[in-house]
């Protein structure tokens, strides 16, 4: 057994967080703290653990990067023929999780996806370095593949067809939007006293905010 139950930090970082000091807006808070991400350089700030399930109840995880976001959702890119495309064909509620460790800081965001439109995929995909682009093309992602050798050879084929040419969109790659319904800022404090606040969307579109217990 490899015991490591006295691997234990002390969150000490950041002043307490005061329910009616926090904004009424999620997204205003989240935009604060994202700042704070980005500012403080940690590594990839806009990466995130996506969980999705499919219809029968399975649950997987994986980590995915933000590319942008403002009060109508938070957007990702991926291929739509992924185990997680199909996971959220079969269920489109997802939870997102920004882990910033350093930070002694974690987002948590539920709600459904959608996949945005394809001018909305076409202009991302088009600010893409030309390599990802055709890796786009070449990845029938989260499928079995018979060697990596395989890839790199499509890689070849793709490059020459699409030689002096824009790379077009691959109609199985795109982005989902998550529409947020629950946000959960968490905080660390000493003696895991932590900072909980929780944002829950209502009916008419507007948000209830309250402490959670840690
Ligand atoms: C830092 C990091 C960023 C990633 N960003 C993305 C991304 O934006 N989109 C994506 O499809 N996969 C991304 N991946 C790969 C995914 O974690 C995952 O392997 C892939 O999407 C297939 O997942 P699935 O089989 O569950 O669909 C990233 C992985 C890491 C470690």
């Amino acid at each position: 057994m490899t015991d490591i139950s006295n691997m234990r930090k002390q969150f000490e970082r950041n002043p307490e967080i005061h329910l009616n000091e926090v904004p009424d807006n999620p997204h205003t808070l989240f935009d604060e703290w994202f700042a704070v991400a980005r500012n403080e350089q940690i590594v990839e700030p806009n990466g995130f653990v996506l969980a999705t399930s499919n219809g029968e109840g399975r649950l997987r995880t994986r980590t995915v990067l933000l590319k942008y976001f403002d009060e109508t959702g938070y957007v990702f890119f991926t291929n739509y023929g992924s185990q997680k495309a199909k996971d959220i064909a079969e269920n489109k509620m997802v939870s997102a999780c920004f882990p910033w460790y350093t930070l002694e800081r974690q987002i948590m965001i539920d709600g459904p996806v959608e996949r945005v439109s394809t001018k909305e995929s076409l202009k991302y995909f088009s600010s893409r370095p030309r390599g990802s682009q055709i890796g786009a093309w070449v990845s029938e992602q989260s499928s079995v593949v018979s060697s990596r050798a395989m890839l790199m050879n499509k890689v070849k084929q793709l490059s020459k067809s699409f030689m002096n040419k824009d790379v077009p969109l691959p109609e199985f790659w795109g982005g989902y939007r998550i529409m947020p319904k629950r946000f959960e800022f968490w905080q660390g404090q000493p003696s895991r006293l932590h900072d909980r606040i929780e944002y829950l969307l209502q009916e008419d579109g507007t948000w209830i905010k309250q402490r959670l217990a840690p």
